[in-house]
């Protein structure tokens, strides 16, 4: 059964009778591991409590755009960053049109405009409303515009009347949420990724470090996961959980961490080095605690190796894929340092603005290689993984 571990799903409920069976939607993907948070519409409040969901989905209900308090919790645009996946069900005929036009009449529709994620709709409605040419040309301008569909089944309907227009059924929608995740973009490759701090020790008790998070690293190991790869994690300390389906080799140093890279290389097609290495570690470690003394120490640090570019260096060498931390200059500093650690893509981020890179959620980036560069909007760290593993692929196939 494919999962749904790590993600976020957005649902979206409009007001049709279908409306009730996306309470068992939200149980459907939960069971497969999702977070869910929910988006009713005015109409759908009138089929179905937001208490339900509430209840069934274990976080607040969201229905006003303009409603100060509702923005001051998560905005429509937070909502919108937060989605690896905004799926509405039931999409109903006035909801498609909605969409289909563009409109940011409600929340609802004002999210699935803001969001980068890929949107699935399970359009539910009567029949003849189905098949009214308006209704298909809503739904040709929607799929060209690469929205994913699932249903409607056939069958007899709530008012009486035989035909398609019935909403798939919850788990059927789940399945297929699932399967959006899952992609053969890197089926079989191996691909190991550092992710998170080192820890460089001072004494028993101490160490030097910095604030990554990990959550880009392990974002890249669920989206390298769902591309078909067998995925190893080097990670340093961090407090998330590793992918199913991820082996996790934890360390703590720069040295430990080079040490089990270089052991993983000879079963490595891709590396991916997304850890913030210390590049400098105290010349040495005391073996006991230090004690308080004099007003002013000074610590010596020594220079660490650099993991990426001793990969890069060896031969024969995975495709190998470093990350840029730039306050300055981004694309002329990450395009010098992809030529001097030797790398094949670079995927640079300004740590300048305090939205995105380290602790943030969130991360916007510049993806540069020999030859080419794409940029990456602002958007989730599951979606950004994505594209990155998309333009790995894409390299991969070019070479
Ligand atoms: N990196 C590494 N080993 C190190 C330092 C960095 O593998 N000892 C990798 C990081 O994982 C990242 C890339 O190198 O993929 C760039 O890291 P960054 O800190 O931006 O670059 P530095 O080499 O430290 O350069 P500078 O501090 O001068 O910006």
């Amino acid at each position: 059964m494919a999962h749904l571990f790590n993600r976020n799903i957005l649902l979206g409920i409009s007001g049709g009778i279908a409306a009730y069976k996306s309470a068992e939607l939200v149980r459907q993907l939960r069971e497969r591991g999702a977070t869910v948070r929910v988006i009713m519409t005015r109409g759908a409040r009138e089929f179905i409590t937001p208490l339900t969901l509430q209840a069934l989905s274990g976080n607040p209900v969201h229905t006003e755009l303009l409603d100060t308090e509702a923005e001051l919790g998560m905005s429509h645009i937070e909502l919108a960053r937060w989605a690896d996946l905004l799926l509405i069900a039931p999409a109903t005929a006035d909801l498609l049109a909605r969409l289909a036009s563009g409109r940011a009449d409600d929340l609802l529709t004002t999210v699935a405009l803001a969001t980068a994620a890929p949107l699935l709709l399970a359009p539910a409605m009567n029949q003849q409303m189905w098949r009214d040419p308006a209704t298909a040309a809503n739904m040709d301008t929607l799929r060209s515009r690469g929205c994913q569909v699932v249903g409607p089944a056939s069958g007899e309907q709530a008012c009486g009347d035989v035909g398609p227009g019935r909403m798939e059924d919850p788990q059927a929608i789940a399945a297929a949420a699932a399967g959006l995740f899952e992609n053969g973009l890197l089926a079989g490759k191996r691909v190991v990724i550092t992710a998170g701090p080192t820890r460089e020790a001072l004494d028993p008790v101490r160490y030097i470090s910095n604030h990554s998070s990990g959550k880009m690293g392990y974002a890249l190991a669920q989206a390298a996961i769902d591309a078909g790869a067998q995925t190893t994690l080097v990670s340093g300390p961090v407090n998330l959980a590793a992918p199913s389906h991820a082996r996790l080799l934890p360390v703590e140093s720069a040295s430990q961490m080079l040490d089990q890279c270089l052991q993983l290389l000879p079963e490595c097609d891709i590396f991916i080095a997304c850890a913030a290495v210390a590049d400098y570690r105290p010349a040495s470690v005391e073996q006991q605690k230090i004690k308080k003394g004099p007003e002013q120490i000074t610590l010596q640090l020594v220079r660490n190796p650099d993991i990426v570019a001793t990969v890069a260096a060896s031969e024969p060498r995975p495709f190998t894929v470093g990350f840029a931390a730039e306050t300055t200059a981004l694309l002329a500093h990450a395009q010098d340092k992809m030529l001097r650690k030797g790398l094949d893509m670079i995927v640079a981020n300004d740590v300048s603005d305090r939205s995105i890179g380290f602790n943030s959620d969130n991360n916007e980036a510049t993806v540069l290689w020999p030859g080419g560069e794409q940029a990456l909007p602002l958007t989730g760290k599951g979606a950004m993984a994505r594209m990155i593993v998309e333009l790995i692929a894409k390299r991969l196939d070019s070479q």
